[in-house]
């Protein structure tokens, strides 16, 4: 690997860390093409987690598991598709998923298709999963976000990603991590519980005594 090469790789590690990637993970890489991604979530998961490699270009996936051989991978599961917005998972079996450039109208033009897509990431995420979505900013649609809530997403953070060329930075994109909404109500409960034991003790201390 040369000094360029190394120095992107470590900056991807670095992000990828940031945005939640854990050893023992199950990854799905939806799009994953060469592998820019793939590879250093699979050094990342190690032995014990498992990247799926899903893409529909056979030319890339070959170049994908060619690079995972030369490093010694043997986590990274292939999965060459024709297209097809299914995917071969059993529901609430993946911990993250990525759609890494790829959610958006160049690859997917029909707003029907991209919510059909985010259905099938939905099932497939275990209840505690996150799905972690980047686009290049010159292509950020406005309604990404949106769409993305409106099929039962919630926002839980953004991490910035600087791109390079390895001499010189070239631009920021953002990196948006969402989780499965029914969290929220939980949450949402807990608190009310907590606030509302902390009313009663608060009214106990300090409310009228008869
Ligand atoms: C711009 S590349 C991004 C590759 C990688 N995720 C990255 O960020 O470097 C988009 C990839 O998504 C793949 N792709 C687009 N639509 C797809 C679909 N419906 N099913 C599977 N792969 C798809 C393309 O073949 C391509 O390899």
């Amino acid at each position: 690997m040369t000094v360029a090469a190394m120095e992107i790789e470590s900056r991807i590690l670095d992000m990828l860390q940031k945005v939640g990637i854990r050893k023992g993970q199950t990854i799905l890489d939806f799009g994953c093409g060469y592998g820019m991604y793939t590879i250093p979530v699979a050094k990342i998961a190690g032995k014990q987690g498992r990247v799926y490699a899903l893409d529909k270009d056979k030319e890339a996936l070959d170049a994908l598991m060619q690079k995972t051989k030369s490093a010694c991978l043997k986590n990274v599961e292939r999965m060459e598709t024709s297209g097809e917005l299914e995917i071969e998972l059993a529901d609430e079996t993946v911990d993250v998923v990525l759609l890494f450039d790829v959610f958006h109208s160049f690859y997917f033009p029909q707003a029907g298709d991209r919510r059909r897509l985010l259905g099938e990431i939905y099932r497939i995420m275990k209840p505690s999963a996150f799905l972690s979505v980047s686009v290049w900013p010159n292509l950020i649609e406005t309604e990404t976000e949106d769409e993305i809530k409106n099929v039962n997403f919630r926002l839980e953070k953004e991490v910035p990603e600087t791109l390079t060329d390895g001499n010189k930075d070239l631009e920021t994109r953002r990196i948006l991590s969402f989780r499965k909404a029914r969290h929220v109500p939980i949450i949402v409960v807990l608190n009310n519980q907590s606030r509302r034991r902390q009313y009663e003790q608060d009214s106990a201390n300090h409310g009228p005594k008869f």
